[in-house]
């Protein structure tokens, strides 16, 4: 692995204890104006100080985050179908890796539909951008078992992971289930999960616990945060379970504002 390679993963996973907080913001680009993300910098901003890695559009970032911030960028390069489409989450790429490299990303998002009647697009799509993108020492985080008919299990989660691994990215963000060291374990690459549906905060938490003692190294969260009822106290609470070893209880504390 090359220097610039090695250096944009420190970037999105932090060095002194090897895991991340990577805040999802990029729901958009299939979902449009996202609930809590309508006025996406004043959501975004405050939450920014308990962030390692902000993973979103171009156009989020072009027209909500300012090019002086201090924070590393996760890119959304694949897209091209709406929740709306007959054809969801059919994705291509929609964005060049000479534009990720001009919007200084530390690393690219690229979903693959394993499964999925169009499997095989986003699967070429994914290698393709893999290649170009190896060639600036820039990584790829795949991001695995979206859509809404795929079976999460751990078997299907372990397929799938194993595959985007397989074919060279270098990270895999998926769903946390149960038995989720059976994904853990036959994954190569570092593991992050999405959070998914909005769900309570405590058992939002307790997901995020669980998922990181089953060995995943960080969490790409969205609406558990951005949608909570106080995503600031909550992002917190999330830094706590994965940087500081907090348990859902103390993490529930942190939350409530009843702990430091
Ligand atoms: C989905 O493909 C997007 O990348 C979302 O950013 C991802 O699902 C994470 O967000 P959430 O935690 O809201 O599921």
């Amino acid at each position: 692995m090359d220097w610039g390679m090695k250096n944009r993963l420190s970037k999105i996973i932090k060095p002194k204890d090897g895991r991340t907080v990577m805040l999802a913001v990029d729901h958009g680009y299939f979902m449009g104006p996202t609930s809590g993300l309508e006025q996406l910098d004043s959501m975004v901003n405050p939450l920014l100080p308990y962030t390692d890695t902000l993973m979103l559009t171009r156009g989020a970032l072009r027209n909500y985050i300012t090019p002086t911030v201090d924070i590393p960028i996760v890119l959304r390069v694949s897209g091209g179908t709406s929740i709306i489409g007959k054809e969801l989450l059919h994705e291509g790429t929609v964005v060049s890796i000479e534009d990720a490299i001009r919007l200084n990303a530390s690393g690219v998002a690229y979903s693959i539909l394993v499964g999925a009647e169009f499997e095989r697009d986003t699967i070429l799509g994914i290698t393709q951008y893999i290649d170009e993108a190896e060639r600036y020492g820039i990584p790829v985080l795949a991001v695995t078992a979206v859509g809404k008919e795929m079976k999460r299990d751990a078997r299907y989660m372990s397929l799938a992971s194993r595959i985007a691994a397989e074919l060279g990215a270098h990270i895999v963000k998926t769903y946390f289930v149960s038995e989720f060291e059976k994904v853990i374990e036959s994954c190569p690459v570092p593991v992050v999960i999405a959070g998914g549906k909005k769900q309570p905060e405590d058992e939002a938490l307790k997901m995020a616990y669980d998922a990181i003692h089953a060995g995943a190294i960080g969490v790409d969260m969205g609406r558990n945060i951005f949608q909570s009822s106080d995503p600031i106290s909550m992002i917190k609470a999330v830094n706590a379970i994965v940087h500081k070893n907090a348990t859902p209880k103390e993490a529930f504390e942190i939350f409530k504002g009843k702990k430091k």
